[in-house]
């Protein structure tokens, strides 16, 4: 049965950053944009890049290590690695993997997460 768990309070993020939270035993990625809060796998399903320390603009945060983007309200690719080669080549050969998302409610003040 699934619940939801405490990862931060809401003036812990200002739109338009994340941060990384731990919960449950998962390594999440908490992203605010406007007034909307985003949850996530923080590590990259690339080569475990940390996502909390890419760059997120809108809803799409990029990862530090070789540049694949991804959408936080859902995990989607948007693209995977830099582009070039070895992203038509990736593509091509179904390696990219989506960031596992997770469902939030604000309550109270509290961003909660569902696990
Ligand atoms: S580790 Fe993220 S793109 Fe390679």
């Amino acid at each position: 049965m699934s619940k939801f768990v405490e990862v931060a309070k809401i003036e812990e993020l200002k739109s338009g950053t994340m941060k990384k939270v731990f919960a449950e035993g998962h390594e999440i990625l908490l992203a605010r944009v406007g007034d909307k809060y985003y949850a996530t796998d923080n590590q990259c399903p690339h080569m475990k890049g940390d996502l909390s320390q890419g760059k997120l603009e809108g809803t799409i945060v990029t990862c530090p290590v070789h540049g694949s983007q991804f959408y936080v309200s859902d995990g989607q690719v948007v693209r995977w690695l830099k582009g070039g080669l070895m992203s038509k080549l990736g593509s091509a050969l179904k390696m990219s993997r989506p960031l596992r998302a997770y469902n939030v409610k604000v309550e109270g003040g509290k961003v909660l997460v569902e696990f």
